[in-house]
């Protein structure tokens, strides 16, 4: 049975799953944003960093780069996102798991959470929650490491954006714009569909992304027990937290 901030999580990616990485992938560079997290791994950990988990993983895209240097496993509560990401990476164990209230019954060296998947947790006590699951899950001297979404005071009223992307079996254009409500994004994206000599238009996908302030997200994961320090640009220019676990620690 899924509750009400389940639900609120799943808002939008079952329906969007299907134009995800047509979008996506025409939008963002996945396999240079996973040496990028190569680079963090080698860095900040005190360990050797061998078994990495991606929490949100979506469709694995980023998964299917990191597989080549790590130990991979995915999860994610959508089971649209991760059907896809089962047919892209079939050599990987993926969980259907919510972030907020995980136990997957193993440990790795580092936990990552990216593109703003924290976001959806919604409230600072969900985001508590999320950051000690994924903290409780790392070794010594491991990385919980989480790209965020924007601070509240980067929204712009009326913005809107156009996104254009295509994989083999479709054109995807997408318009979306958003409105907030407090701290949360409240987002609205229109597809259209290119497919097969004939364009369509899908139902409007609705998605609340909460606007973790700087200080709300390294609460959290100090409160977790983390040392953290702050990437400013990133993979994609949101910045990356990079909590690590003390090497004593556990
Ligand atoms: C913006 S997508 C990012 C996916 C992937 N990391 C990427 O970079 O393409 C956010 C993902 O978070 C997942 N998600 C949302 N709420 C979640 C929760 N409570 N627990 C686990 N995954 C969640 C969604 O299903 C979605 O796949």
């Amino acid at each position: 049975m899924v509750d009400a901030n389940e639900e609120r999580s799943l808002m939008g990616y079952e329906e969007m799953s299907a134009v995800y990485d047509a979008v996506y992938v025409a939008m963002k560079d996945y396999a240079a944003e996973a040496e990028r997290v190569r680079a963090v791994l080698e860095r900040c950990a005190l360990r050797p960093v061998l078994d990495v988990l991606d929490m949100g993983c979506g469709t694995g895209l980023h998964d299917q780069y990191l597989k080549e240097h790590y130990r991979v496993e995915g999860a994610d509560l959508s089971p649209s996102q991760l059907a896809i990401a089962r047919r892209r990476c079939p050599d990987l164990v993926f969980h259907q798991a919510d972030m907020t209230n995980f136990e997957l019954g193993r440990d790795y060296d580092a936990v990552i959470c990216l593109f703003s998947s924290i976001g959806h947790v919604i409230t600072e006590q969900r985001l508590h929650a999320s950051i000690r699951a994924m903290a409780r899950h790392v070794r010594p001297g491991g990385l919980v490491l989480i790209e965020p979404f924007i601070d509240p005071d980067e929204f712009r009223p009326g913005h809107l954006s156009v996104e254009h992307g295509s994989d083999r079996d479709a054109q995807v254009v997408r318009v979306s714009y958003s409105d907030r409500d407090g701290h949360v994004m409240k987002l609205t994206m229109h597809h259209y569909i290119s497919h097969a000599g004939t364009v369509s238009v899908a139902e409007p996908v609705h998605m609340d992304i909460a606007m973790f302030t700087d200080q709300q997200l390294r609460d959290a994961m100090q409160a977790s027990g983390l040392e953290v320090f702050h990437d400013p640009d990133g993979l994609m220019g949101r910045g990356l937290y990079i909590g690590r676990q003390p090497a004593n620690n556990h």
